[in-house]
């Protein structure tokens, strides 16, 4: 019975995977759109608390961080569930993952700073949680830049070498977090550790363990 039921579902997710994936390619838009959606109304509405830019900030950044990881699961779900297809997700995802944290570090300048260039440069030097972010907002969008077909063309073989420091950009961004709240909050702990199961998977033996189980 348990084997009949194995080789149904099998044969099933065989036949649906690639359809699976045109489903959830609208699904990808809708859902990195959204909570921008609600941001916009919260803001209209004045219902972003008694630190409007502070909560902003805060929401835009935890957006990042989950499209990025999300993004970063892509490989790990095509190596375990043998399915090549899903990898159409991952340009689209990251290019979210990229604009959240575009707007994350424009309300930072604009509206915490002011354009202030002098103290926003002293922030980014003196404050380590800052210089983390801001390395990984300068490696996401070197990689929005890159994903360009032109850049494909260009760069060749360099591209997917370039495109590795999407998991540097992840492991800033994680102690990015941790960094940024007070000690004992536990809430960038559990993005860090999903961060870190996700980047194991760069690991040969992983990929080799993942390779044998399907
Ligand atoms: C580009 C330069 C960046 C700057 C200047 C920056 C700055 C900040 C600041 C000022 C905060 C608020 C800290 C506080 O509570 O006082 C923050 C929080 C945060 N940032 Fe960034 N950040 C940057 C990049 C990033 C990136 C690339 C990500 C993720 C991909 C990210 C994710 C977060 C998260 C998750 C939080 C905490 C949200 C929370 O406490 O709920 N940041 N960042």
């Amino acid at each position: 019975m348990k084997a009949w039921i194995l080789t149904k579902t099998s044969k099933y997710w065989k036949e649906n995977k690639r359809s699976l994936v045109k489903i959830l390619h609208p699904l990808a838009h809708i859902g990195s759109v959204i909570p921008f959606a609600v941001d916009l109304l919260d803001f209209w509405q004045n219902n972003l608390g008694a630190n409007p830019i502070l909560e902003i900030t805060h929401r835009t950044g935890r957006t990042a961080l989950t499209l990025l990881l999300i993004s970063l699961s892509v490989s790990p779900l095509r190596l375990l569930l043998n399915w090549p297809q899903i990898n159409k997700l991952r340009r689209p995802i990251g290019l979210y993952a990229s604009a959240y944290a575009a707007i994350h570090f424009g309300i930072f300048i604009i509206l915490d700073f002011n354009l202030q260039w002098g103290y926003i440069f002293q922030e980014i030097l003196n404050r380590k949680f800052i210089l983390f972010g801001f390395s990984a907002g300068v490696i996401l969008l070197l990689l929005a830049v890159t994903s360009l077909k032109v850049f494909l063309k260009k760069l060749g073989k360099r591209w997917k070498k370039l495109h590795r420091f999407v998991y540097a950009a992840g492991f800033l961004a994680a102690l990015h977090f941790i960094l940024a709240v007070k000690p004992g909050v536990l809430r960038p702990w559990y993005y860090a550790a999903i961060m870190l199961i996700l980047l194991s998977f760069r690991l040969p033996q992983v990929q080799s363990w993942a390779k044998e189980r399907v």
